[in-house]
């Protein structure tokens, strides 16, 4: 089945805002449609396609770059690629959406205070104590998105009302087929 459109599902948020767990989901349920689609995940991509490169604003944006270039020769070809990294910087999320034809900025929105309650990886704390330098949302920016096509939020939503908001969205606009009614 091949009734999608290749798009670039750009995720933005603070570590810990649920971008990795949802761009699962989504990749899930993309792929039980009949979707094609890839993943970048910022963990992964750091170990792979940017290891090397630390969290300056520098490293940060080519981190950026090269993320939304892949995507974007995914997307041409007819993929769903999924973005999952901070990209805490406005400027060069709109360089990427510039780049990408069909370009969709999901924000993952949280608190900085439920972050730090739930500290899965346990970095709030350190970056708190001053342990890690410049770290997001502690001591270095986040420039949430202005206008994202879509908005979800791990603090009122579970992670499946979030998937199904983006699903919702995406079926509307004509990016993915409504699921296919079971046979009966
Ligand atoms: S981005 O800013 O370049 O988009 P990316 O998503 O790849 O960041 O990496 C973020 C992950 O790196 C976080 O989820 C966290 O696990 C880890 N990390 C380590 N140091 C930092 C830091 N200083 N700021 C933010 N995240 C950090």
């Amino acid at each position: 089945m091949t009734d999608h459109k290749g798009c670039v599902l750009w995720f933005t948020g603070l570590s810990g805002s649920g971008k990795s767990t949802l761009s699962r989901m989504l990749e899930g349920e993309l792929r039980k449609r009949g979707c094609k689609v890839e993943v970048l995940d910022g963990d992964e991509v750091r170990e792979n396609l940017s290891k090397g490169l630390g969290f300056s604003k520098e490293d940060r944006d080519t981190n950026i770059r090269r993320i939304g270039y892949v995507a974007k020769l995914l997307s041409r070809n007819g993929v769903i690629a999924i973005t999952a990294a901070i990209s805490p910087y406005a400027e060069v999320r709109n360089q990427v959406r510039a780049m990408c034809r069909d370009f969709v900025e999901i924000y993952a929105e949280c608190s900085i205070e439920e972050l730090t309650r739930r500290d899965v990886k346990g970095l709030y704390e350190k970056a708190l104590a001053g342990e890690i330098k410049n770290f997001t949302g502690i001591s270095d920016p986040y420039e949430a998105p202005e206008n994202p096509e879509i908005k979800v939020n791990s603090e009122t939503q579970d992670p499946e009302e979030s998937l199904n908001v983006i699903l919702s969205w995406l079926e509307e606009k004509g990016y993915i087929p409504v699921e296919a009614p079971a046979a009966s």
